[in-house]
């Protein structure tokens, strides 16, 4: 299989898979518990159906997009995730480069193995910087002054891990960074020598975000001890609020589920909030986004910008949310898989299905732009 074989999303999945080892792969792939939540987010939309107008005049179509400050040309961005580089050794660096491309946003996670500040420097596309809230407060006020001397755009804080979700193929795996496998683990990385062979050959993995203020002690630290032993589950809306008053710009909670929550978000002064329950990565059993956007967006879509991620593979899904109401939305493995499958051509041929499906499915809605997408076009079940 080749990327020119790749046309959806699951090929994209197919491709990375015959790369990856599967640690790798199963780390990206999996989800928490009994992956229920993961399922359902991309079922979601399947709860509503597209009810096209005809004879609009849709020669041209506008596919761009306002959302937290930022003019992107596409309703959907890259999503900040971590240890790109791992994925393909170009990791953060291709993802930028293909956003950029594209004239939208993409973003750095505090476990990105690629420097923010490189990036900012590199790319005039917009840029966020996904923030865990660490206990050590002076790491946590490093990483701050480090965006804002970068010149990051949005600030996106993460909401949803406040502990580690239970993610059981790493279980079995013993993903780790950097590696403790387990015997089977281990088998699996031997049967890739091709990943073996590009891993040790290319520039040293490394957590630039943290490798400063955290010592790893040389040991090894899965992801859900990394959320466990690392983040401050005490984080609560006064530390927050202190963020956003610091920040003093574009600023973003991930995670935000109930209506609730959404309103405290307006009231600390956030600028967005993204629905998401991480892929599905965290609290198994969790609603999906999709499945809240609409009560969300009429309780708070006239004074805070509502988005959303989780489960996003196809044009169809992106336009039944921004017809809910979503300014925009993210994708995580959309983007990864073609990264572990073909690094920025990976990333640049699923921008540019995406693009075309926006396009094509637009066309087909009878929609000139993004803002004529609205709720009537929607008809739930
Ligand atoms: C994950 C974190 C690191 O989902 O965002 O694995």
């Amino acid at each position: 299989m080749r990327l020119s074989d790749c046309h959806n999303f699951h090929d994209f999945r197919r491709l990375a898979k015959q790369r990856l080892p599967g640690p790798i792969f199963n780390y990206i792939d999996g989800a928490a518990d009994d992956e229920v939540t993961y399922r359902r987010n991309s079922e979601s939309f399947e709860a509503c159906d597209l009810v096209p107008s005809v004879l609009t005049g849709v020669k041209d179509i506008d596919l761009s997009v306002t959302v937290m400050g930022q003019k992107l040309a596409l309703p959907i961005y890259c999503s900040p995730t971590a240890l790109q580089r791992l994925f393909h050794h170009d990791g953060e660096r291709a993802v930028a480069a293909a956003a950029s491309k594209f004239g939208t946003m993409f973003g750095v996670s505090s476990l990105g193995t690629t420097s923010m500040a490189e990036l900012r420097k590199q790319y005039d596309t917009p840029q966020c910087y996904q923030f865990y809230f660490h206990k050590d407060r002076g790491l946590n006020k490093a990483m701050m002054q480090t965006a804002k001397e970068s010149g990051i755009d949005v600030m996106m804080l993460t909401v949803d891990s406040i502990t580690g979700g239970n993610r059981e193929r790493d279980l079995r795996t013993g993903f780790s960074i950097p590696f403790r496998l387990t015997l089977g683990g281990m088998a699996q990385f031997a049967m890739k020598p091709a990943w073996g062979i590009n891993y040790v050959t290319h520039e040293k993995f490394s957590l630039p975000q943290l490798d400063a203020h955290i010592d790893m002690g040389g040991g090894a630290l899965s992801i859900g001890r990394y959320f466990t032993e690392m983040l401050d589950p005490s984080m609560d809306w006064d530390d927050v609020a202190e963020m956003v008053r610091d920040w003093d710009g574009q600023f973003c909670l991930k995670g935000i589920m109930s209506v609730e929550d959404a309103k405290r978000a307006v009231e600390i002064g956030c600028t967005g909030i993204i629905l998401s329950n991480h892929g599905g990565r965290q609290l198994d059993g969790s609603r999906a986004p999709f499945d809240q956007l609409k009560e969300i967006v009429d309780a708070v879509g006239d004074r805070i910008d509502v988005i959303m991620d989780s489960g996003i593979q196809r044009g169809t899904h992106v336009l039944k949310a921004l017809s809910l109401g979503a300014k925009a939305v993210g994708g995580g493995r959309f983007y990864l898989y073609p990264l572990a499958a073909a690094g920025q051509p990976g990333v640049e041929r699923a921008l540019t299905l995406m693009k075309a499906e926006l396009e094509r499915g637009m066309r087909l809605m009878g929609a000139r732009s993004v803002g004529e997408l609205n709720p009537g076009n929607l008809r739930f079940r």
